[in-house]
């Protein structure tokens, strides 16, 4: 017998490939189970790994991007073993908080040399296993050439000529459904949609030290998924929100925010600047 191919019938046919449940009553089931959230912009000091303040289904979009373990000040000092458990929990939750037909966005870097890490992989496979369907990745690009770093290696050598990194990747799934359930109200211009629905984006960086946080995102990130992918008085979950950038992004947006850090210090930040950045 003919093996079915997965590339024709499953997520690599976007015609074919409608959601994880076939069958459409129990999609339907899936649905209703969606909930609103009780909880709006709010910041709460404590490890995302466990979210029982948020409801079941009640986030439309997740918007982060993870700490990494690789000893910068905003890292964590964790075994390798350590690191993965933890981001298993935080993102199990996550799921278990988003909505079906609901969305996240995890942006993150791959690291390293000596080898490459790619974390973008890592971070992949982990969210498919926990039940996620992928509907994309956006390569960020933060600077043009001009401005990359000079440690090229070996300079107009074969010998060892090292790659210079000026782009990281958002890597954006769904729960249950593509689409989304519930009707709404979008805030996309004609000219953002077309260029937000593009694989590449240039956004310059953040300046972590006028922000006051060692790894910010600009906030022009989470504005361009938020838009794109929620309605208005939608709720935004980042649960690593550091100095509050998606919690602003979704403000400006008339959006709401739920976050989590463990930092006391970057919740100040994150509310000083919700404060200033914000009308
Ligand atoms: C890469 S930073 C996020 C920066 C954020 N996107 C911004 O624009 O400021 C990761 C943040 O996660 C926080 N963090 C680390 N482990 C955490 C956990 N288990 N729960 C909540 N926050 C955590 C760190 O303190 C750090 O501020």
């Amino acid at each position: 017998m003919k093996k079915k191919s997965f590339f024709k019938s499953g997520s690599g046919s976007r015609k074919a490939f409608v959601s994880t449940f076939q069958d459409k009553k129990e999609l339907v089931e899936v649905l209703n189970a969606n909930n609103n959230s009780d909880i709006k912009d709010t910041i709460f000091h404590k490890s995302s790994e466990n979210m029982e303040e948020l409801k079941n289904n009640s986030v439309s979009l997740t918007v982060t991007s993870p700490p990494y373990n690789i000893g910068k000040d905003s890292d964590l000092d964790l075994t390798d073993e350590q690191y993965w458990l933890m981001m298993e929990k935080v993102f199990t939750e996550t799921y278990r908080v988003t909505q079906s037909g609901g969305r996240i966005v995890v942006n993150v870097a791959n690291l390293g040399r000596k080898p490459y890490i790619p974390f973008s992989k890592y971070f992949t496979e982990l969210l498919i296993d926990l039940g996620f369907i992928m509907r994309g990745e956006i390569i960020w690009q933060k600077s043009k050439g001009a401005n990359a770093n000079f440690a090229w290696g070996s300079w107009l050598s074969a010998s060892n000529p090292v790659i210079r990194d000026i782009h990281e990747y958002c890597l954006v799934f769904s729960k249950d459904t593509f689409k989304k359930p519930s009707k709404g109200e979008s805030s996309l211009e004609k000219e953002e949609f077309m260029e937000s629905t593009l694989s590449v984006w240039n956004i310059n960086a953040a300046r972590a030290k006028k922000i006051g946080h060692p790894a910010p995102f600009p906030v022009e990130l989470p504005y361009k998924f938020i838009n794109l992918y929620t309605y208005k008085n939608d709720l935004v979950l980042d649960p690593f929100i550091g100095s509050g950038t998606t919690a602003i992004a979704a403000k400006k947006l008339n959006r709401n925010y739920v976050g989590y850090e463990i930092e006391k210090e970057y919740i100040k930040v994150a509310n000083n600047r919700l404060e200033n950045e914000v009308n």
